[in-house]
């Protein structure tokens, strides 16, 4: 990894400045325990400038909240900017490849966001992916019997199951080619890595060939669909198009560029985090084993507790505050979802994970306002499923040194690199 550099002005000035201060143990990239890190800069700073990344970084409830909610003043459109400054060589790979893919929704402003939000959640309705349920069922069910059947018992619910639903479920709703879901996962890791990772030039190299692929194949899938149709969300896209909807081809693909990233990623990490958590908690889930009915409540607590994404941008339109500190015109903030969950002014006791805690679904981990997460009901929907079958097939998993786990490198994705779990015959 690189040594930290500012976003802005001279890296090795802010870097110099950013050593000598005090920035209560956070660090941004850092992903194994951030919390305790998070509760300091919720008391002694709740929105404090990082010269190390060069943001405001904002971690208490209120204030999270009310920046997601003022899209007028905090605009979406730095969401998808490279934390790290791309380096020539990946500049000069993604524009020989032709690489000119642009956020799908969340990068977006008024009105522009407005109108493709309209004519995606047209077709991104619950319609279609509620027909998908016993197909997703099915996976399910499949992926965990072929881990049980390993005869070591022992297994990884990330590598076996989490990994490739949502991937299957997000492929098949797009019309892409499931056998593709080896490219489709290393493309979006290079994505995950290209926006919100700490690379150095060298290597951003493999990444930047990988998203040239990426886009090439979302391209495509749009040419597809123009000429043969289907029934899937890409072919519902292009034939709003043809009945009038102003979206153009470019558009569609970088609705797909979006939704193939977005559509599985963040769910692979719900569901490992969820058995990550819940195995951790028997008590809590042998409550899911006696009452399946709980689990939507439970995926709330986890969702509020470990979410798959736990700080996510925005840019100052103009001179404002939050919590009492001025921002500037053109200043970027971070702002800390996983922290804002566990404000204790919000969610009492906060730091402590409670399956019936009344009021976890105020949390941000979805961010909020007009950017809300399109897709969340789908992710709720699978790891919904998911976890109905596990408790009913695999109660008996017990998690294995749940304090060895690490977790990526990474701003925005908390992600763990495995949930390994072990069961008695
Ligand atoms: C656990 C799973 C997920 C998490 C934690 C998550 C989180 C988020 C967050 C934090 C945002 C930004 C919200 C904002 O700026 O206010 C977002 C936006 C978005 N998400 Fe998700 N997401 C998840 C699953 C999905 C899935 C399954 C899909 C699609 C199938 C999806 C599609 C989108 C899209 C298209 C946007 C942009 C919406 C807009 O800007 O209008 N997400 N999501």
């Amino acid at each position: 990894m690189t040594e930290t550099t500012a976003t802005t002005g001279c890296p090795f000035a802010a870097a110099a400045s950013g050593a000598d201060k005090d920035y209560h143990g956070y660090q941004p990239f850092e992903m194994k325990d951030p919390f305790g890190a998070y509760a300091e800069l919720r008391s002694e700073a709740p929105v404090m400038f990082d010269e190390r990344v060069g943001y405001y970084v904002v971690t208490r409830y209120d204030d999270v909240k009310s920046v997601f909610d003022d899209w007028e003043t905090f605009s979406s459109e730095n969401a998808q900017a490279p934390v790290r400054k791309r380096g020539p060589q990946a500049t000069k790979i993604m524009e020989e490849g032709g690489f000119t893919a642009y956020s799908g929704l969340s990068a977006r402003r008024p009105p522009e966001h407005t109108r493709i939000r309209s004519i995606v959640q047209k077709a991104f309705t619950p319609r279609r992916y509620k027909v998908m349920e016993p197909f997703i069922r099915q996976n399910v069910v499949d992926l965990l019997s072929a881990m049980l059947e390993n005869p070591e018992n022992q297994g990884d619910i990330l590598r076996d199951l989490a990994y490739d639903l949502p991937t299957i479920t997000i492929l098949t709703l797009i019309g892409a080619d499931v056998e593709k879901i080896d490219d489709f996962k290393r493309w979006s890791d290079s994505r995950a890595a290209m926006t919100w990772g700490d690379l150095s030039d060298e290597e951003q190299i493999p990444h930047a060939h990988n998203l040239v692929e990426y886009w090439q194949e979302c391209q495509r899938l749009v040419a597809e669909a123009h000429a043969n149709g289907g029934d899937n969300l890409t072919a519902d896209l292009v034939k709003a198009q043809e009945d009038g909807a102003e979206i153009t081809d470019h558009e569609i693909a970088s609705v797909l560029y979006s939704l193939l990233f977005a559509g599985h990623e963040t769910t692979t990490t719900l569901i490992s985090n969820a058995m990550r958590v819940l195995l951790n908690h028997p008590e809590q889930w042998q409550a899911l084993i006696d009452d399946p009915k709980k689990i939507s409540g439970a995926i709330n607590e986890v969702l509020r507790y470990s979410g798959s994404i736990v700080a996510w941008r925005r840019k100052a339109l103009k001179d404002t505050e939050v919590g009492g500190v001025p921002i500037p015109e053109g200043a970027e903030l971070l702002l800390v979802m996983g922290s804002a969950n566990r404000d204790e002014s919000q969610f009492e006791n906060g730091e402590e994970f409670d399956i019936s805690r009344p009021n976890a679904s105020e949390h941000l981990s979805f961010g909020y306002g007009i950017h809300y997460c399109l897709g969340q009901m789908l992710a709720r929907l699978q790891t919904k499923i998911a976890l109905e079958e596990i408790v009913k097939i695999a109660p008996h998993l017990q998690l294995v040194a749940p304090e060895e786990i690490t977790f990526r490198e990474n701003i925005s994705f908390r992600v763990p690199e495995s949930v390994p779990v072990r069961w008695d015959s």
